[in-house]
């Protein structure tokens, strides 16, 4: 009999690679995908663990089940509830004694044993917690990658070693882990023979990628970018994300000469106050990545900049927020994150003194936001009249417009006549922009 799962993930791209990753184990043993969780036989919640609003709600979106869990066990069957991701990692047991209902808890590196922990509780009916940090990696015992997407993302570097002062993610993914070239290449093939054009390389940090190839030498990121470029198959490459620290010449180089690489660059500064900076332990101050930024600019002219802030980290004052702003008026970004500063079991800024209130981050943060916004249209609007080129991935409901991506990222609505959209979808074409909002341009093909 076929099976049905639900899977609810948030946080970053690396857990939505995960939760493909957990279903392609899933399908392996007849479970197909469910969009609603009332009829699953096993609901699978990936957490992030990364700020206090996205771990507090799983309790309570664990306990709305408790009422399909109940219908179906009023039918004698069972709703297999398993909790997953970095919440998972860092709580492990306390989430078996909160809800006693979870049957399994399964980390960030061992979900590999999906199947095992699944065995366990449908044959002995216990529940499994597994957040071990296993000695094998757990790339080597995961399915082939199965999809049907345009773009897609592959993990090439787990883990952090940076430890910045605010951050649960050293914690929750472990020590820094970059996969083997061939197994890599081995999985780019795999999602290219299935039509995907697009590929996104995701780590934690991939900057700092450092994988072992076929001859026993260590590849960096730009050797790694070029041997995926080098396949004939792949129409865009994409990184992310990556760590001031550990940008290199050489993969400064590739933004300007391997062509598949997209000119796009997620590179998060955290904040433009130096004494913050220093509070964080990011090891580099303003300056740095300023110039860092020029020295891109210099060898790419057009790169689309994009970054991660925090306003409201403990002991920043008004002169300091300022420093935030003046850094984002110097560079001027094509989008960001921003995030109000929150504080994070374990980690060294959680004990800082001169914690900021509640009203004075959420003011900071609006006027950082506002001034990122109007940064990013003005970004979007920089291409009315322009020619570039879109990767069609979607072929969804959107009226007599298909959708896809700038190079820079944007997302593009393209409008339509005929009925050309099917060929469309996959493919790269030039267009012409003539609409530009703060989310999207729209275009036409020309
Ligand atoms: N590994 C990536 C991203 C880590 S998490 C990197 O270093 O770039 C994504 C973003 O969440 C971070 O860049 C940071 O801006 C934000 N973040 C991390 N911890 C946070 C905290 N405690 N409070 C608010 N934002 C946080
Ligand atoms: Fe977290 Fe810093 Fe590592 Fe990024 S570099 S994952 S912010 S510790
Ligand atoms: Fe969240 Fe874990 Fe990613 S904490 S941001 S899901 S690495």
């Amino acid at each position: 009999m076929i099976k049905k799962v639900h899977v609810r993930t948030i946080g970053c791209q690396m857990n939505v690679y995960d939760a493909e990753r957990m279903k392609d184990i899933l399908r392996l043993l007849e479970y197909e995908d469910t969009e609603k969780p009332d009829d699953a036989d096993l609901v699978i919640f990936n957490t992030c663990y990364i700020r206090e609003k996205a771990s507090a709600k799983l309790f309570s979106e664990i306990g709305k089940l408790t009422p399909y869990k109940n219908a179906k066990k009023a039918k004698g069957q069972r709703m297999v509830i398993a909790v997953a991701g970095c919440v998972a990692q860092a709580l492990g047991d306390e989430i078996k004694s909160r809800v006693p209902f979870v049957d399994i808890v399964l980390g960030t590196q061992a979900y590999h044993r999906f199947s095992n922990a699944l065995e366990v509780v449908l044959k002995q009916n216990s529940q499994v917690v597994d957040t071990e940090f296993p000695p094998e990696s757990k790339f080597d015992f995961l399915p082939e990658n199965k999809t049907n997407a345009v773009s897609a993302f592959l993990a090439v570097q787990e883990g952090c070693d940076k430890f910045c002062h605010y951050c649960v993610v050293p914690y929750t993914r472990g020590a820094e882990y970059s996969r083997p070239i061939e197994s890599i290449m081995k999985e780019a093939d795999i999602l290219l023979q299935q039509g995907v054009k697009e590929i996104t390389l995701l780590g934690q940090n991939v900057s700092a990628y450092h994988g072992i190839g076929k001859d026993g030498k260590t590849n960096s990121l730009s050797g790694l970018i070029h041997k995926i470029a080098d396949i004939k198959e792949l129409t865009r490459l994409r990184i992310m994300t990556s760590h001031p620290m550990d940008i290199t010449e050489e993969l400064i180089d590739c933004f300007a000469n391997v062509p598949k690489l997209m000119p796009f660059f997620h590179l998060p500064v955290q904040h433009g106050s130096d004494k913050i900076l220093k509070a964080m332990n990011r090891k580099h101050d303003a300056d740095y990545y300023k110039r860092l930024i020029e020295r891109i600019r210099k060898k790419r002219p057009d790169i689309a900049m994009s970054s991660d802030f925090i306003a409201g980290f403990p002991g920043e004052t008004d002169k300091d927020f300022e420093d935030m702003l003046s850094l984002v008026k110097e560079i001027g970004f094509a989008q960001a994150f921003s995030f109000k500063y929150s504080s994070r079991p374990g980690t060294p800024a959680a004990d800082m003194p001169n914690q900021i209130p509640e009203e004075i981050k959420e003011e900071r943060l609006y006027r950082l936001q506002d001034l990122l916004r109007s940064q990013q249209l003005a970004f979007n609007r920089n291409m009315i009249g322009k020619k570039t080129k879109i990767l069609f991935d979607d072929n969804g409901k959107h009226g007599d417009k298909i959708f896809g991506r700038t190079p820079y990222m944007q997302p593009a609505f393209i409008e339509l006549t005929g009925n050309i959209r099917e060929n469309l979808l996959g493919q790269e074409r030039e267009v012409v922009i003539n609409e530009a909002v703060l989310n999207n341009v729209k275009g036409k093909l020309v």
